[in-house]
């Protein structure tokens, strides 16, 4: 997988339908050990953020890569059902309290999707795509 100096690819734009499924990954945390994340599109831009719920150190998905509540309003934790706004990660209802949800900087550009850099010796996402260098000078 080739990783660029603002990222690496993470999956295809089209892999990420208005309040579709969300494509899950991991990056590095502070002490170096992997962190999930996952990315979703809302009102067409990309939303990223730690997949760890404010109320509970837990992940919230349902499913892998299903955040969304039954209407596609909101992002709904699996285990109590805190509710955040899918826009800026706020709690809106539940155990989550003043609490909100840690974003994660993406980029999109010519039909893919990037993210932070992998954990050094980190396995990354193993199913990410091999994207095509966008950039003559990327690395
Ligand atoms: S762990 Fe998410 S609402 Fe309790």
């Amino acid at each position: 997988m080739s990783v660029h100096s603002w990222g690496r690819p993470l999956c295809r734009s089209a892999d990420l339908p208005e309040r579709g499924a969300a494509h899950r990954f991991e990056l590095p945390g502070a002490d170096g050990r992997p962190q999930a994340a996952f990315v979703l599109r809302v009102e067409g831009e990309l939303r990223a953020y730690l997949n760890r719920c404010a109320h509970q150190p837990t992940e919230l998905d349902w499913n892998p890569g299903q955040f969304w509540d039954a209407e596609g309003r909101e992002l709904i934790c699996s285990l109590h059902g805190a509710a955040y706004e899918p826009r800026s990660g706020r709690c809106l209802g539940g155990p989550c309290g003043r609490g909100r949800l840690q974003p994660v900087a993406v980029h999109e550009q010519d039909g893919w999707v990037y993210g932070p850099a992998p954990a050094a010796g980190g396995s990354a996402d193993d199913n990410a795509p091999s994207a095509p260098n966008p950039l003559p000078h990327a690395r």
